[in-house]
């Protein structure tokens, strides 16, 4: 392992001011994403719509990296640059996604595990001579009154886990993202209380494979309301007991904690990050962001899939970007969100 290229690595993926792109989403998941424009999910046109957020002007202000997906690491641009020497050329670092989605636990199991470990150092000498320098592996759980059962917490740590050692040991920094879903009606408690679970789960696994915290990066859920709870937390009610979580369950080494958005609107993901670090200033961690959904909405309706639009849809990737680099450094107020 060079750890001097994973701590440099590392390094700038937690920048300060600065977060992740996610724009992994698997080819399943960005046609979902493209029929809420009535666009159809080609080869050519997912090209189009990554080689347009990722040629966004001043993108590199605050995204200090990308998550790819398999088939957008191999892409070029009409000019022929491949995708990932856009990103190299404003100093983003480029990641991959590595896991090949979930299954169910078992035979009529509501709750899934990750696939994706066979042969996986193998794929990564490939990635990493594509230019990855970091990976995504994501476990999700599910919050029901019953659920998640204690053989889900555990069988998915030990994934993560696994895939991290394997990621480390190839050269890359692994992101470990536990996302427990935002489905449902449970109270913020409930969640805090599952989330606590999970990450204690989380980290004895990691513990037991080895990994080295200071060259990882957590990418979590924020302690928040189910979608369907009544009474939906406020934003100070969010970031204390997100928090609160964090500081029981993560150990000082993980550099940075980068948050999912998980299906939170573009603002209130911009909102919560804010008030954690408003509150956080004495920890250890960099709170910052890795979001999907929150970063690439905007822009995707306002591209809408047309040729026209593509400065449209970088000036809205621009802004939210923006947002959330200022919210990294609690400099965020909703008034913002009326300027262009
Ligand atoms: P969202 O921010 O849309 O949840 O996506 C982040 C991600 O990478 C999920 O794996």
């Amino acid at each position: 392992m060079n750890t001097t290229e994973l701590e440099s690595t590392v390094r700038a993926m937690t920048a300060r001011g600065k977060g992740l792109l996610a724009a992994d989403e698997s080819s399943g998941t960005i046609k979902k994403r493209f029929d809420t424009i009535g666009l159809e999910s080609t080869e050519t046109n997912r090209r189009d719509y990554r080689q347009m957020l990722f040629t966004t002007d001043a993108l590199e202000q605050a995204v200090s990296g990308v998550i790819l997906f398999d088939e957008t690491i191999r892409q070029s641009t009409d000019d022929g640059r491949t995708l990932t020497s856009i990103l190299q050329g404003k100093g983003i670092v480029p990641g991959i996604k590595v896991d090949k989605g979930t299954i169910a636990m078992g035979p009529g199991s509501a709750e899934k595990v990750t696939e994706g470990h066979d042969g996986l150092a193998k794929r990564y000498e490939e990635y990493y001579q594509l230019g990855a320098r970091f990976a995504k592996w994501r476990a999700v759980y599910t919050i029901s009154d019953q659920l998640p059962s204690w053989r889900n917490i555990r069988l998915n740590a030990q994934g993560l886990a696994r895939y991290a050692a394997i990621t480390q040991q190839s050269g890359l920094v692994p992101i470990v993202e536990p996302e427990v879903l935002m489905d449902g009606a449970h109270t913020l408690e409930r969640c805090e209380d599952v989330t606590t679970a999970v990450l204690n789960a989380v980290f004895e696994a990691l513990a037991l494979e080895g990994v080295q915290l200071e060259l990882m990066v957590l990418k979590p859920n924020m302690v928040i309301s189910g979608k369907d709870c009544p009474v939906q937390a406020s934003a100070e009610q969010v970031a204390a007991a997100t928090v609160r979580c964090f500081s029981r369950t993560v150990p000082a080494a993980v550099p940075g904690i980068m948050f999912l958005s998980g299906g939170q609107s573009d603002a209130q993901a911009t909102e919560n990050l804010n008030a954690i670090n408003a509150l956080s200033a004495h920890h250890p961690w960099t709170f910052s962001f890795s979001y999907g959904r929150a970063l690439q909405a905007p822009a995707l309706k306002a591209w809408g899939g047309k040729k026209e639009n593509v400065a449209a849809g970088q000036q809205a990737l621009a802004k939210r970007a923006r947002l959330n680099g200022a919210a990294c450094r609690a400099e965020y107020q909703a008034a913002m969100e009326q300027a262009a």
